[in-house]
């Protein structure tokens, strides 16, 4: 086991605090009879840098095995993701992209949750994007599409073919890329010296705080903070003027960085500083605390889990998303445990999940008829799943929840 390896974003070394063993791709569903020897493994594990704090992956998976034509998540499956994701465009529309003739670039643009607005709005734009079923479908809503991934080369030549970007956005896109010098020397490549990249991912310091686990996979290879994101644009040129906290996805920070020294950092990221100082993020007995919540949360799982089957309860979970393979590979949760998942994305229905091989199914076989428990996995989503499954709480069904802890509403 390797305990210390480069940091990928400064010149430190990375000590790990947390081993999850050897897990699967998260968003690599199997088609049933496929051949399970043929099935993809690595070793997950995650390290903090002694130098610039940035809490990483030990390990990466290539790209190419993660990210293609079949990649199974489309970003639009959730309605209260895709008025977040139009609520910004039409923030941005009234603020950064309000001049002449503004030309906004996403990276990681998927289906076009985001782009829509813009697009409909006429604003000059361009999704990058290397999944190729989900820049279809992005494509057929009027969405201007590069297939590729967002790398050095590439945004030199979108900036020689379409100039300089206003505003370059990504959403749950930056953490999942390993090579981030090329990427971050490609947006100040395309970049107005005014424009502004602004990007939005999980929050280390709510991972942290909730012991929010399952936000570890091989697609997230970064865990922000504002101090690790200050010290990465620093070293290409860039600097966080702005942060905020967003309440999606069970927590994220929306980060701004602008060419340095073009804007004045606003009050918001001296005050995030001085939180996470307080919390002591950047520790690694912080991060080794937070190891231990982890195997208690498993350990309480798992007992759970065995006492209902030898209750002889029925348990179903809801969501097959790619945070819950984290979930169930380290829990050993398989179709002894968990009947089915269903799930409202037709690319995952009839498949079974990653490593654990637990069968997907359509939302209508949640309730044919309800179990008694719903384990939710896709607890980022619960109070828009609360509010469309209130039929299952009438009919006596309870849920199980694993974050912050381990508990039954
Ligand atoms: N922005 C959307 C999608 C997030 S999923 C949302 O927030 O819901 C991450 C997306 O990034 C996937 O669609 C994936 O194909 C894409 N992606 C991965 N690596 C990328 C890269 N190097 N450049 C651009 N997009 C990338
Ligand atoms: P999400 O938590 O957004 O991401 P990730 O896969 O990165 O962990 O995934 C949500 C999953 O839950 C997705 O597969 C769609 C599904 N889902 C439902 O089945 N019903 C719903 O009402 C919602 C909101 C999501
Ligand atoms: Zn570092």
């Amino acid at each position: 086991m390797s305990t210390s390896s480069p940091c990928r974003v400064c010149d430190g070394a990375v000590s790990e605090f947390f081993e999850f063993g050897r897990q699967p791709l998260a968003d690599a569903f199997l088609v049933p009879g496929a051949d399970t020897s043929k099935e993809f493994f690595f070793r997950l594990a995650v390290g903090v840098c002694d130098a610039c704090t940035m809490v990483q992956l030990m390990e990466e998976v290539p790209r190419e095995q993660m990210f293609h034509e079949t990649y199974p998540y489309y970003s639009s499956g959730s309605a209260f993701m895709r008025s977040h994701f139009e609520n910004l465009a039409k923030e941005l529309l009234t603020t950064e992209v309000g001049g002449e003739d503004p030309f906004v670039v996403e990276m990681g643009s998927n289906d076009g949750i985001f782009l829509k607005a813009l697009a409909d709005s006429g604003v000059r734009h361009l999704g990058i994007e290397p999944s190729g079923d989900v820049a279809d479908v992005a494509a057929s809503k009027g969405i201007r599409v590069r297939k590729s991934f967002f790398e050095e080369s590439v945004a030199k030549e979108v900036a020689a073919q379409d100039g300089q970007a206003d505003v370059i956005y990504a959403a749950n896109t930056l953490s999942h890329i390993d090579y981030m010098d090329s990427v971050l020397d490609g947006v100040k490549a395309l970049l107005k010296p005014s424009g502004v990249f602004v990007f939005e991912d999980p929050y280390l310091g709510d991972i942290v705080t909730r012991t929010s686990f399952d936000q570890i996979y091989d697609e997230h290879v970064y865990f922000f903070t504002l101090r690790s994101v200050q010290a990465m644009a620093a070293r290409h040129g860039l600097e966080l003027v702005d942060a905020e906290r967003i309440p999606v996805h069970g927590g994220e920070v929306r980060y701004t960085v602008a060419p340095a020294g073009q804007r004045k950092p606003s009050e918001a990221v001296a005050k995030l500083l001085a939180d996470e100082d307080a919390q002591k993020l950047g520790d690694i007995a912080t991060l080794e605390g937070f190891g231990r919540s982890v195997l208690k949360i498993r350990d309480d799982l798992i007992s759970l889990l065995r006492k209902l089957k030898d209750e002889g309860k029925r348990v179903v979970a809801y969501g097959a998303t790619a945070k819950s393979a984290t979930v169930t590979n380290l829990c050993g949760i398989g179709p002894d445990l968990v009947e089915f998942v269903c799930d409202s994305t037709v690319a995952k229905q009839g498949k079974l999940t990653p490593g654990t091989h637990i069968p997907v199914r359509e939302p209508a076989a949640f309730s044919q008829p309800y179990p008694d428990y719903a384990l939710l996995f896709a607890w980022n989503h619960a109070e828009e799943i609360m509010a469309k499954e209130q039929a299952f709480r009438a009919a006596g069904g309870q849920w199980i929840h694993y974050v912050p802890d381990v508990h039954v509403v």
